[in-house]
């Protein structure tokens, strides 16, 4: 049998540490197949996708800024897809359909759990962005029982709009700017915030504000879990203010890990191998 195609589709996408740690996947359980990275140009998507011949594809994952335009080239989509309206994985079937997955969900959570050891029930959230993957992680957290939400972004439309679209499931949630005085006013009268997510891409290595963290070290409460989804670098602008008030850190890569299993378990009917996938994810980005 011929060998098979899988791979990522994004914009830009060379500084993705996916192929490193899917290729070492692929060749740890014997699969006759290469992941690779395809850069696909917003304007380019659908024609990528009808380009591409189906008998040989296993399927692809998706990432900025293809998540949610996806959908309208898919034959069909999962639940978890469908509530947070973003897909980050693509199968594609025996009869060549495409089915879209959300395993940013469950990599979100899963790695929270246990990477962090945290439980997010119960908790008071600050979640800073409100782009793409800031859908599936407000989705899991109201879904999984918080005490509260609020939600800052720089554009505070897209806030609203967000939290608009999702079932809140009784919690109360708010919009607000990313503006550390906006956000202490926003607070007040809730509980200590215990859990901070930053789903915006800032402080990521070669991103828009790189160096730079989404809030001050005055709102990190010193007994709060600061989560930064971005992975590179390793240590990022806000969890070195986290560090230095006493609170607790994790960076996003045993998330892109825990998605990508996922995936991979999708495409290839096989368990991952998800102590060989961390170690390669790890050198590919600390070197
Ligand atoms: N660890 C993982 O598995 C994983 C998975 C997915 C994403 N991520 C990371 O999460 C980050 C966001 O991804 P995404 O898919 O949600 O991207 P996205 O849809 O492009 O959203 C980007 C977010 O960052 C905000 N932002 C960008 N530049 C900013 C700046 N200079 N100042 C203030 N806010 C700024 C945007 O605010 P506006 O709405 O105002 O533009 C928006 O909220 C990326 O760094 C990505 O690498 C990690």
């Amino acid at each position: 049998m011929a060998a098979k195609r899988v791979g990522i589709i994004g914009y830009p996408i060379r500084h993705s540490a996916s192929p490193a740690f899917q290729n070492a996947a692929l060749q740890h359980r014997g699969v006759d197949a290469t992941f690779t990275a395809w850069e696909v140009a917003p304007d380019e998507l659908s024609k990528w996708v009808w380009s591409q011949d189906r008998s040989d594809l296993l399927g692809f994952g998706v990432t900025v800024p293809h998540k949610t335009e996806i959908i309208k080239v898919l034959d069909h989509v999962d639940e978890d897809a469908s509530t947070v309206g973003a897909v980050n994985t693509v199968v594609v079937t025996e009869g060549h359909r495409l089915f879209g997955y959300n395993t940013d969900t469950y990599g979100f959570l899963h790695a929270l759990q246990h990477e962090g050891g945290f439980d997010v029930r119960g908790q008071d959230v600050l979640v800073l962005g409100a782009g793409g993957v800031s859908r599936a992680v407000c989705g899991v957290l109201l879904r999984e029982g918080v005490a509260s939400l609020t939600l800052a972004n720089r554009t505070v439309s897209r806030a609203e709009s967000l939290l608009a679209d999702l079932d809140h499931h009784g919690v109360p949630a708010q919009p607000v700017a990313l503006d550390d005085a906006a956000i202490a006013a926003a607070l007040r009268g809730r509980g200590p915030v215990g859990l901070i997510v930053n789903c915006t891409s800032m402080g990521m290595l070669h991103g828009p504000a790189e160096g730079a963290s989404p809030i001050s070290a005055a709102l990190i409460p010193p007994d709060a879990f600061v989560y930064d989804l971005v992975y590179n670098p390793p240590v990022t602008p806000i969890m070195e203010l986290a560090r230095g008030v006493g609170a607790q850190t994790l960076n996003g890569l045993p998330m892109l890990v825990y998605q990508g299993a996922k995936g991979f378990q999708l495409w290839t009917g096989l368990d991952a191998p998800v102590d060989v996938m961390m170690a390669a994810a790890r050198k590919a980005v600390e070197g």
